[in-house]
Order: C-alpha cells, then sequence, then structure tokens
C-alpha cells in the first residue's frame, strides 16, 4: 500500500465555493469591483511574449516595495499569497506536535496548517465584547509554543494591537523560544503597524497581502517581512519561482501609483461608512471593523436570507461560531458597490 501523510490524509478542508465569477461578492473581502479598468490595461499592455517566456525575477517587486515601507529587500520574501507565507513560517519555524497560539475566531488558514503540518493548534478565545484577549493570549503561551500568530486588525472582528501590546507578545515568544508572526492582511484599512517590532526583536515576522485593498486576489501575492536571517530560512523553504512574473508585474507597477492607492483605501472608507450609517438608519444592528468588511444582524434567518442573496447572485459570509452566529459579513468598497449590496439586501430581507 502507499505512504499517504496522516496529517494530509486527516485534515477537514473546506475548499473555497467555485462559480463566483460575474457574482456580486461581499463574501471573501476581496475589493467588489477592483483596480481602475485603464491601470489594468496599462499594465495587461506591457506582457509580451518574451515576458510569458521568461521566468519571474522578483527582485525590482522587492526593491520597490522594500522602499515603500522603509526597510531593504533582505527583509523581504515575496511568496503566492500570503497564505503561502504562513505555511513557510509554519513549517520552517515550528517542529510538530508543537504549539501555535493564534485568537480564535480567526482566519481559517491557521488551524488548517497546524492540522496539515501535524501542529498543534492553541486557540484563545476573543471576548464576548469581540476585544483581543491580549493577557490571556500572553498566558497561553507557553515552553510548548513555537509561534505565536496574531493578526492585526483582527479578523474577523477586533482591532489591531498597540506597539506596547505588540512588544510584550514579542518578547514573552521570545522568552518561549518561539516566532511572533503579524498578519497584517487588512492593513490600510487600519494604519498602525507592528512593523517597527521587526527591528526590535529578533524572533517577528510580519504578513502583508496585495488581495486585500491592492485589489490583485486572482494573482496571489503575499510578503513576508523580517529581519535578514528569519527571511533566509524561509528563502529556503520556497520553491525556485514561488511567485509569478504578471503577480510581481501589477505589485511594482501598483507601488509606483501611489496616489491609487490612497484613492483605493478613501473609497472603500467612503463605503464602509455608508454602509453602516445606512444600515443603522433602517433599524439593524450593523458594526465596522478595521479591515474591509462589516458585519449586520438580519431580522430574519441568516441560512434563508443567505439562500435568497444567493439566488440572486449577491455572495456574503456568515459564521457557525458562538460569537458571530447572529451576524452576516458584508466585504466593503466603493459607495456604489455598498449601495447595490443593501438594495439587494433590504429586498431580500422583504421577500
Ligand atoms: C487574516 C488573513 N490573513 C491572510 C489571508 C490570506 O490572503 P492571501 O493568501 O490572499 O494573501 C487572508 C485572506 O482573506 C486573511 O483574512
Amino acid at each position: 500500500m502507499y505512504y499517504v501523510n496522516p496529517y494530509i490524509r486527516d485534515c477537514v478542508r473546506v475548499f473555497p465555493e467555485q462559480g463566483r465569477y460575474g457574482c456580486k461578492r461581499y463574501d471573501m473581502n476581496e475589493n467588489p469591483e477592483g483596480l481602475p479598468k485603464e491601470f489594468v490595461d496599462r499594465v495587461l499592455g506591457e506582457i509580451t511574449p518574451e515576458f510569458l517566456a521568461t521566468y519571474p525575477e522578483p527582485d525590482p517587486f522587492l526593491e520597490k516595495y522594500a522602499a515603500h515601507i522603509g526597510m531593504k529587500k533582505e527583509n523581504l520574501c515575496a511568496t503566492n499569497g500570503s497564505d503561502m507565507a504562513l505555511r513557510f513560517i509554519l513549517e520552517v519555524f515550528a517542529r510538530e506536535g508543537g504549539d501555535v497560539v493564534t485568537v480564535a475566531p480567526s482566519f481559517e488558514m491557521y488551524w488548517v496548517n497546524c492540522s496539515m503540518l501535524g501542529l498543534c493548534h492553541v486557540p484563545v478565545d476573543l471576548e464576548p465584547d469581540f476585544t483581543v484577549p491580549v493577557e490571556k493570549l500572553l498566558a497561553a503561551v507557553t515552553e510548548k509554543a513555537d509561534v505565536v500568530a496574531i493578526l492585526n486588525p483582527n479578523n474577523p472582528v477586533g482591532r489591531g494591537y498597540s506597539l506596547e501590546e505588540g512588544r510584550r507578545l514579542a518578547r514573552k515568544a521570545r522568552e518561549c523560544g518561539a516566532i511572533l508572526l503579524v498578519d497584517e492582511a487588512y492593513h490600510y484599512f487600519q494604519r498602525e503597524t507592528l512593523l517597527p517590532l521587526v527591528e526590535e526583536f529578533d524572533n517577528v515576522v510580519v504578513m502583508r497581502t496585495f488581495s486585500k485593498v491592492f485589489s490583485l486576489a486572482s494573482l496571489r501575492l503575499g510578503v513576508a517581512i523580517s529581519n535578514p536571517t528569519l527571511i533566509s530560512y524561509l528563502k529556503k523553504a520556497t520553491p525556485s519561482f514561488e511567485v509569478n512574473a504578471v503577480a510581481l508585474l501589477f505589485g511594482e507597477r501598483i507601488l509606483e501609483e501611489p496616489e491609487m492607492l490612497e484613492e483605493l483605501i478613501q473609497k472603500e472608507a467612503e463605503g464602509k461608512a455608508y454602509a453602516v450609517e445606512t444600515l443603522r438608519e433602517k433599524g439593524y444592528e450593523a458594526f465596522a471593523e478595521a479591515g474591509n468588511f462589516i458585519f449586520v444582524r438580519p431580522k430574519g434567518s441568516i441560512p434563508e436570507l443567505k439562500e435568497r442573496l444567493n439566488r440572486r447572485g449577491v455572495l456574503v459570509k456568515s459564521y457557525g461560531n458562538r460569537l458571530l452566529k447572529d451576524y452576516l459579513r458584508i466585504s466593503t468598497g466603493s459607495r456604489e458597490a455598498m449601495e447595490r449590496y443593501i438594495k439587494e439586501f433590504l429586498e431580500a430581507e422583504e421577500e
């Protein structure tokens, strides 16, 4: 009989829905509309047969990203989405059976990767008022911990961490011989960052993605940021050509247009404020967190409403867990994108 890695065999996966093209996508925290068409056409115009025939070279992108965050390219490792940065970090810095401490509920790939790699996921529950339990997180970090992962700002709910809280977590992780992983997928929707910890501590890795505000989820581009030593270990774990050339080209060009980035941030903020305000005016409990999403508590049954929205081609996210089971999570975009959502939502509620 052939061998199957038992961790992979026993891992429970729920794969993303198919058939989402053409739908009104408010379920996966993508930008519902995407980048300006003129920009996309311009960058696509640079793609020649020779470009496609050549293996990708990440350095020009890394140089630009390093300048964007005030660091050096030796501080960076580009990955196929931050999903893969997470995988490499766990593969490199966690040993079989070691603890990976995270807040719960959280981005599902934390526990999926732990399950695939034979790591022990230690979830620390958010408080009932959705606050992030820093003291409980600190208490959960013991000698068994290899990685402590925090989301800054937190996803699906919760604020970010102050620099001082980050320092306490990095210090405790270091005392226990663990890495502090700071997932900043939703950076730009909240500007406070824990990036300075990379220079203050030798055990901190920050992850960023181009799937959210940069609106390039399809291309799969993420970045791990750390000191050159940790980055050198991560790079050894990657394939020779981890990120494709089209993703690197788009990443590079987007970084050359800071005004476009500011506009994307601004538009999302306007759309989010509009959506929360309008839903509240209509009598709904609605709240926004630091990411590109909001929560709304529908009046009727969530599975039935979701079904009605799906029939209209409107995709939203619901949760099974205790804290969030009464809410829908709606990805946010421009005011126009949110007007379209609210219209469909109110009609589906009435149906
Ligand atoms: C908190 C968090 N981290 C990481 C990711 C992965 O993003 P990507 O692999 O698209 O870079 C997501 C995706 O939604 C996320 O919510």
